[in-house]
């Protein structure tokens, strides 16, 4: 056996000393068709039911989720439609990401022809828009390998989207003519309209409103930075639903976290939060302290849950006591800034709103803008949501609150008060 086999080896050992056969915390996006989403999904059922509630409606509803990157707002979506196919047979359910510059008729266009593989005027829609479909992609092929003498990656290459002229009446064809086939009607869910800047989100859905009115159900996702003012107001009509997506209460974390490690356990499928063995690798105090350093974010959790256990794999541990969390959660606290690579006034201000456990327009101070180099607090707003996103507004590790001791500051002088306008 050659020496990296035996590495292997070596890893996987680590991992099953901890009891389990892989590390079940993961950031990719969970695969709609795998069941591992229906073993980790935790929580949300209110949210749930109120989305249930509404597909008891033969009318078609629109549906928006929102919320912080890393929420659970994809999570929850997938989990919606996997419920709804097994229980709604009848309906065609779709799921797309939304591709940058394009308009949301023209990806919903996309979405549903992509799932009538046997509709010609479908896939002849794809066509015409210059996106491989499962009859072309053959024909492309024979080309690619004739080519390929050249070097050429003809097969792989992006090809751009011609937009169809029309996209809200080509949809409107395309649903009628789904409509045979599906007479519990077509939903189509339109995800990460949270990755795109909230002034374009406002033009998409603006534009969008043809589209809305249409036959088909709708369920989109979006940051609630871009969710303001006029788009949630049921006035414009343009949503039947807002579920805002929040952070997990810690017992319903605790469950999570049950859930996972019990998808992922060798030997033993206790899922009772009362029972101690549930938790495992972990013991009922660093589960909970886990737990605690993860605000309930679901991606935050998944981020530290993967770093702890493969801490404790590398110290061979068989349990995750104390000592090992404290390892684990410090490793993160190094590790993530790192991913995130922060410029040099990104640190600096995540130092500062550590420092002072939050930053807001009334608590800053005027030295402390000029310290960071900035003229206002609103200039502020982008890097604070920056490190949001990247999971470091928070203390990972209660243990380096020293690290942070507050910035001593002279005291606020009255008159240096901000008179900059907030908005
Ligand atoms: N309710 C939940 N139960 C279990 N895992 C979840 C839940 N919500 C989110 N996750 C997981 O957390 C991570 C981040 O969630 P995601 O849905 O991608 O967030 P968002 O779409 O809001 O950015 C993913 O790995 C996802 O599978
Ligand atoms: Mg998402």
């Amino acid at each position: 056996m050659t020496n990296a086999d035996d590495l292997f080896d070596q890893a996987s050992n680590n991992i099953e000393r901890l009891g389990l056969r892989e590390i079940p915390f993961t950031e990719s996006p969970i695969d709609l068709q795998s069941e591992t989403l229906q073993r980790i999904f935790t929580g949300r059922e209110d949210k749930l039911l109120q989305t249930f509630n509404l597909f008891k409606s033969r009318d078609r509803r629109r549906i928006l989720v929102y919320g912080r990157i890393g929420i659970g707002k994809s999570a929850f979506l997938l989990e919606v439609l996997s419920v709804l196919r097994r229980k709604k047979k009848q309906m065609l359910t779709t799921y797309i990401s939304l591709p940058a510059n394009l308009d949301l008729a023209t990806t919903a266009l996309i979405a549903l022809a992509r799932d009538m593989p046997n509709d010609e005027w479908a896939q002849q829609q794809l066509y015409q828009m210059g996106i491989p479909t499962a009859m072309i992609l053959k024909e492309r092929n024979s080309e690619v390998t004739a080519n390929m003498v050249f070097g050429g990656k003809l097969g792989e290459k992006d090809l751009p989207v011609t937009k169809p002229q029309y996209p809200t009446v080509s949809l409107e064809t395309l649903l009628e003519r789904s409509q045979q086939k599906y007479p519990e009607g077509v939903l189509i869910a339109i995800d990460d309209l949270d990755k795109q800047d909230p002034s374009t989100v406002r033009k998409l859905m603006h534009d969008a409103q043809g589209m809305l009115k249409g036959r088909a159900w709708f369920m989109l996702t979006g940051h609630p930075m871009g969710m303001t003012g006029d788009l949630l107001t049921s006035e414009r009509g343009l949503f039947d639903l807002q579920l805002k997506l929040e952070e997990l209460d810690q017992p319903t974390t605790y469950k999570m976290l049950i859930n996972y490690l019990n998808s992922a356990r060798i030997n033993n499928d206790c899922k009772d939060p009362n029972d101690p063995r549930a938790v495992l690798p972990f013991l009922p105090k660093t589960a909970k302290k886990f737990c605690e350093a993860s605000f309930g974010k679901p991606r935050l959790f998944n981020r530290l849950g993967s770093i702890v256990l493969s801490t404790a794999a590398d110290l061979h541990a068989e349990t995750i006591t104390q000592e090992v969390l404290e390892k684990g959660l410090k490793a993160a606290a190094h590790s993530l800034p790192l991913q995130a690579a922060l410029t040099f006034q990104e640190e600096r201000v995540r130092a500062l709103l550590l420092a002072r456990g939050g930053l807001s327009d009334e608590t800053v101070l005027m030295e402390d803008l000029q310290q960071l180099g900035v003229r206002t607090f609103s200039e502020l707003l982008p890097i604070l949501e920056r490190l949001e996103e990247a999971d470091l507004a928070h203390q990972l590790n209660q243990d380096d609150t020293k690290a942070f001791a507050p910035i001593p500051l002279p005291a606020a002088d009255e008159e240096l008060s901000l008179n900059e306008p907030k908005q």
